[in-house]
């Protein structure tokens, strides 16, 4: 205390000291660095590694070499034989929704290994910039604990690790990359270093890739005879054997091996862990029974198994010897049948989660005897009858109810209130036709899901204001009328407001400033969208298909925080604020509306996935700002005004890009080569512009309009991590081929279309060939350019082709042979060309029988045009020159061509389904950050 209060008293001096220069260097300051402290060699240490630092909250402010560096902010020094020495860094970034407090730089310097005494280093939190952990890090001696976790370091974890003899603990747990990869960014080689490590008790290495180290994982951990904690969720684990001959790891307590791709019975070797208290197994691909062995689990108090494919009906009724299991977890495996019998018994039960579990039969009454519980989810399951305050009257501890999903009926009568309900999910339970009353008397709700719930009344009065706590809300998908309140302002927990598809009248509500989810898209709202808003946290606004009209506020660029927006299908007119600067921007959809002037530029938008202004007036060139967008994955600017070229840098920047739609706009100049470099495209449509040149014969290399087997990465749920159950979806419908007409693809039937586009430019020059590498094409459209010479002979390659188009150009020569060869096609029009010769017959194009797909080349011969082939002299129209192009003839009748839904060849399973997590930490948190988790799942 008496060191650091002389150094601030000091303070001034030292800085009048630099002013006046060395000549008074007498002044006896020159104390305060010779009491006893730290040594200068710590001290020099830990200001080299300072200066290695990027610090941009100033949190090393206190590390002055003129303190004692034990006074420093994070520093622990101890005495040591008499010596002081620095023995812990914590530098853990406390505030770790905020990146602006991370550290950055060289987090790990090699002038630490000079604390030869340094016993705990942490650095949870801080930010490596994806570069790799350093060997020397093997090299710190004393080093027991290490905590790197979410640190963002990248690659191939060093084995040098293996050196810390003393480690006890070890965090490594890491971010996985969710762009285009959805890969782990970190790995490890091999796991033979961590055998070393003989005195480690706790090891977390989540989402770190041991895909390498699969075969070893297990016989590797299982040299940590000390270990009691180990958690190797989302490690890319495959390899789990089912026995093992010695069990060394007795003193282990928590097990978790969730998320991993281990597709095997239940191993013998788990239940020979008779310390586990924590066991987690959900996300894998385990199944068959869960034998009797689990129970000598007799210490466990919380047993995961969701997720898994794991036969409810074997559970063994020994699983009640587990006295002190309090939260159990079967979800998303197969119970079928009733709720089972023997878990009656289990009355110490505080959670319990049986959701999606196949389960039928009545809301048993019998569930009244696990009086403990706090915690009940039977959502998503075949349940029928009703449920009223009987079933419920014994569950008096009860703060979760999730019942969603199944076919229940929910008569409760109004005067109810055995307990308190926190969380309550009865999302398509049959609750109407009126809100239900006892809902008022839960005074204590935090979440509310009502939503497809058969309620059609008007918003009644009690609504706002019975709730003090609540924090979100889910009203979607019934048929509620009436208006929202004009101002929130009073309900001041209220962070989630999701009302779609209703029958909700009247303008948005003016948003407090503590509003982050609004969802009110599909109603019926009008006017414009409030003048002034405060609500500079909201993250996620929806008001797609309303009436809203009006321009966008200016407070847009107040809303740092914004995260996903879709004002879609309004008339909503003006600019775009020049100022969409929120640095988390990720889903922005403003199609179908009246929009004018410039597209913005984005200063910032590295996380941007979604960008479609898809039918709006916007003019002017595309902006070069977007090439920061480096995960771009759709971007939709069609039907607009645009003219100038399309940048090269498009093929060059936004190297993930699946869908690109230009189309309708007065594009102009070539089409670049270089956005063949996309090899993530699947979707292409710069149709009906001013193009022209060639077609790039580089337009053969899409890769992956190559592969059938690649999908479109877009994100197909967003959970908000603090109301799990609150799931956005976003929906990335667009329009092909048939202007103004949505065809409604979801995320998921997106994931199979691939088509390029070119129609209706002014392309000249030949098909390339190379087109016929495109082997996964669906829809080929080069209708209305002036394309000329002979159709190549390519389509044995693209054998998936449903619907080809080269209407109007000047192609001559015969109809080639492998056309006839493809058998998905449904929809061909070669119409208006110079077509001549016998049109190819084949199985699949003897079902293509409208004439009209051969109209207008008149020296076709053969079904199905009337020109008899014997009759005409069958001619190879190339050959004679012609020397003048033959005028267009535009019917007025568009042949719709509809794209097929019908690519089911495509296999639906996949790696893993991709879960965004939101973060909400609470309404006053001035950051947030997006977390990433994937649930492998295969059905
Ligand atoms: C360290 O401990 C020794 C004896 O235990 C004591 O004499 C010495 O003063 C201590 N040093 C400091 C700086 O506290
Ligand atoms: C590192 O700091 C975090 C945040 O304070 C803490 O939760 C964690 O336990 C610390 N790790 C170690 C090894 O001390
Ligand atoms: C058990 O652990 C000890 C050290 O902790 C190790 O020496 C031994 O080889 C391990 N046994 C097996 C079978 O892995
Ligand atoms: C349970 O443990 C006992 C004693 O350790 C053992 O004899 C028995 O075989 C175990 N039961 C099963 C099913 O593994
Ligand atoms: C509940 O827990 C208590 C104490 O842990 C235990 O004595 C009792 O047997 C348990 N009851 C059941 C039914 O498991
Ligand atoms: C209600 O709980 C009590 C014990 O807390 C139990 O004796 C009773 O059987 C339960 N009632 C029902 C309907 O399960």
């Amino acid at each position: 205390m008496k060191k650091a209060t002389m150094a601030r008293l000091y303070h001034p001096f030292l800085c009048l000291l630099v002013v006046l220069g060395a000549s008074i260097s007498f002044f006896p300051i020159a104390k305060a660095t010779t009491i006893a402290g730290c040594s200068k060699a710590e001290s020099d240490a830990l200001l080299t590694f300072k200066d290695g630092v990027i610090d941009p909250a100033n949190r090393l402010s206190s590390w002055q070499g003129q303190v004692d560096c034990c006074r420093w902010s994070g520093v622990v020094c101890q005495n040591i034989s008499n010596h002081v020495h620095v023995v812990e860094l914590n530098l853990e970034n406390d505030d770790y929704f905020n990146y602006q407090t991370a550290l950055l730089g060289q987090l790990l310097n090699p002038s630490l290994l000079s604390l030869t005494y340094l016993s705990r280093l942490n650095l949870t939190y801080n930010d490596f910039g994806g570069t790799q952990i350093p060997q020397f890090v093997g090299s710190f001696g004393s080093l027991r604990y290490l905590d790197l976790s979410w640190t963002h370091f990248g690659g191939t974890i060093p084995a040098q690790l293996g050196n810390l003899s003393t480690l006890l603990y070890l965090d490594l747990r890491s971010y996985w990359s969710y762009a285009a990869t959805n890969e782990l960014t970190t790995r490890v080689d091999s796991m033979e270093w961590l055998k070393q490590l003989a005195s480690l008790r706790y090891l977390d290495m989540n989402s770190v890739n041991l895909s390498a180290a699969s075969h070893e994982w297990l016989q590797a951990v299982n040299m940590l005879h000390s270990l009691e904690a180990l958690r190797l969720p989302n490690c890319d684990l495959s390899v789990v054997p089912s026995s093992l001959s010695f069990v060394n790891l007795t003193a282990l307590e928590i097990l978790d091996l969730a998320s991993n791709f281990f597709k095997s019975t239940l191993p013998t070797w788990l239940w020979e862990f008779n310390s586990l208290s924590y066991l987690d197994l959900e996300s894998n691909e385990f199944y068959g029974r869960v034998p009797a062995a689990i129970g000598n689990m007799t210490s466990l108090d919380t047993l995961i198994l969701g997720g898994n494919n794991l036969d409810g009906g074997t559970i063994s009724p020994s699983i009640t010897n587990l006295i002190h299991l309090n939260t159990f977890d079967f979800s998303y495996n197969n119970m079928s049948g009733g709720v089972p019998d023997w878990l009656m018994h289990m009355t110490n039960l505080t959670h319990l989660d049986l959701s999606f579990c196949s389960l039928n039969g009545p809301f048993p009454v019998e569930i009244g005897s696990l009086s403990n519980l706090a915690y009940l989810d039977l959502s998503s399951n075949s349940l029928q009858g009703s449920v009223s305050e009987l079933h419920l009257a014994n569950l008096t501890a009860l703060e979760t109810l999730y019942l969603s999903n199944n076919s229940l009926s929910i008569s409760i009568n109004e005067e109810w209130n055995a307990m308190q309900l926190k969380h309550i999910g009865l999302s398509s339970c049959n609750l109407g036709p009126h809100f239900p009353r006892w809902l008022q008397r839960q005074r204590l709700i935090v979440s509310l899901d009502l939503s497809n719930a058969s309620i059609e009344e008007a918003l009644p009065d009690w609504f706002w204001s019975s709730w003090p706590a609540l924090g979100a809300l889910d009203i979607s998908h019934n048929k509620i009328s009436g208006s929202l309140p004009e101002s929130l302002e009073g309900m001041e927990e209220l962070q989630i407001i999701m009302a779609s598809s209703n029958m909700l009248q009247g303008g948005v509500p003016n948003l407090p400033s503590w509003m982050r989810i609004l969802d009110l898209s599909n109603n019926e709202l009008s006017g414009s969208l409030p003048t002034t808003s405060t609500a500079e946290y909201l993250s996620f606004l929806l008001l797609a298909n309303n009436q809203i009209n009006g321009s966008m506020p200016s407070y847009f660029c107040n809303m740092i925080h914004l995260y996903y927006l879709d004002l879609s299908n309004n008339q909503i007119q003006g600019e775009i604020p020049p100022c969409l600067n929120s640095s988390m921007l990720f889903f922005v959809r403003l199609s179908n509306n009246n929009l004018s002037g410039w597209i913005p530029s984005f200063a910032v938008c590295q996380d941007l996935i979604y960008l479609n202004l898809n039918n709006n007036s916007l003019s002017g060139e595309l902006p070069p700002s977007l090439q920061n967008c480096s995960s771009l994955t759709v971007l939709d600017l069609g039907e607009n005004k645009l003219s100038g070229n399309i940048p090269i840098w498009i093929g060059v920047s936004l190297q993930v890009l699946a869908i690109l739609r230009l189309h309708s706009n007065t594009l102009s100049g070539s089409i670049p080569p270089q956005l063949a470099q996309l090899s993530n495209l699947h979707i292409v449509d710069l149709s009906n512009n001013q193009l022209s040149g060639l077609i790039p014969s580089s337009f053969g290399n899409f890769s992956a309009m190559v592969s059938i087997s690649k999908y479109i990465s877009v994100p197909n749920s967003i959970v908000i991590r603090s109301f799990p159950r609150f799931i956005l979806q976003p929906t990335v419908s667009i329009a092909l081929s048939a202007k103004g007409q949505e065809l409604g693809y979801s995320t998921s039937t997106l994931d199979l279309v691939k088509s390029i586009d070119l129609s209706s430019n002014d392309l000249t020059g030949k098909i390339p060939q190379e087109l016929g590498a495109l082997v996964a094409l669906q829809t080929l459209n080069l209708s209305r350019n002036k394309l000329q010479d002979r159709i190549p002979d390519m389509f044995a390659g693209i054998r998936y082709l449903e619907t080809l188009d080269l209407s109007f150009n000047n192609l001559s020569g015969a109809i080639p042979e492998s056309l006839s060869r493809l058998s998905m096609l449904n929809h061909l029009n070669l119409s208006y060309n110079n077509l001549s010769g016998r049109i190819p017959s084949s199985n699949q194009l003897q079902t293509l029988d409208d004439p009209y797909i051969y109209a207008g080349n008149a020296y076709l011969c053969g079904p199905p045009v009337s020109n008899n082939c014997s009759a005409t002299a069958v001619v190879d129209r190339e050959a004679m020159d012609y020397g003048s192009e033959l005028a267009f003839v535009y019917v007025g009748c568009l042949v719709g061509f509809l794209v097929g839904l019908s690519g089911v060849f495509i296999p639906l399973c996949r790696k893993s389904w991709r879960y965004y997590y939101y973060e909400i930490i609470d309404k006053f948190y001035h950051s947030v950050r997006v977390a990433k988790r994937r649930f492998p799942s295969c059905n």
